[in-house]
């Protein structure tokens, strides 16, 4: 019989405070808890022919160590949300270049409408693009634009 083939896979990860969803400024980020996030997530990389392995920490160092295996571990992209971490780490933006997979960065919140600190990425330079302000749906349209890029590679 023959093999199936199996799907490709998307690493998603989610960085600090994120596990805190449902009840963290729930009128900036929402009711919806990072669970349901990934449940929906799941439901939509089935949909798009995709496997998703989604994570949270709250340590940049893990992000770092999570992407740096990602190719290794056999992932064709990532979806991340950085949290704060987002405006402030190079480490994760070397890690990005040194994978070289792509990576779609997303946000709850529209970032470039808050505070100024917000408006400034250093995860973005080593992204393919990003989804920000559309609440929980930013994941999942991160994940379609991720499908879309990997069916033209
Ligand atoms: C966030 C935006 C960041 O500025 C913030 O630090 C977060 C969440 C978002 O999803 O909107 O923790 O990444």
């Amino acid at each position: 019989m023959a093999a199936i083939p199996s799907r490709p896979r998307v690493l998603c990860i989610s960085g600090p405070n994120l596990q805190l969803l449902g009840t963290r400024e729930p009128e900036v980020y929402g009711n919806v808890t990072l669970d349901d996030i990934h449940v929906r997530l799941a439901k939509r990389a089935r949909e798009l022919g995709l496997a998703v392995d989604a994570r949270q920490t709250n340590h940049e160092g893990t992000i770092v160590d999570w992407i740096g295996a990602s190719r290794a571990d056999g992932f064709a992209g990532l979806v991340l949300n950085p949290g704060a971490y987002t405006h402030t780490s190079i480490a994760i933006h070397d890690a990005l270049r040194a994978v070289a997979l792509p990576c779609v960065e997303v946000h709850l919140s529209n970032v470039d409408a808050r505070e100024a600190f917000r408006r400034r990425s250093r995860v973005a330079p080593a992204c393919i693009g990003r989804v920000s302000g559309f609440g929980a749906d930013s994941y999942e349209l991160g994940l379609e634009g991720l499908a879309r890029f990997l069916s033209r590679a």
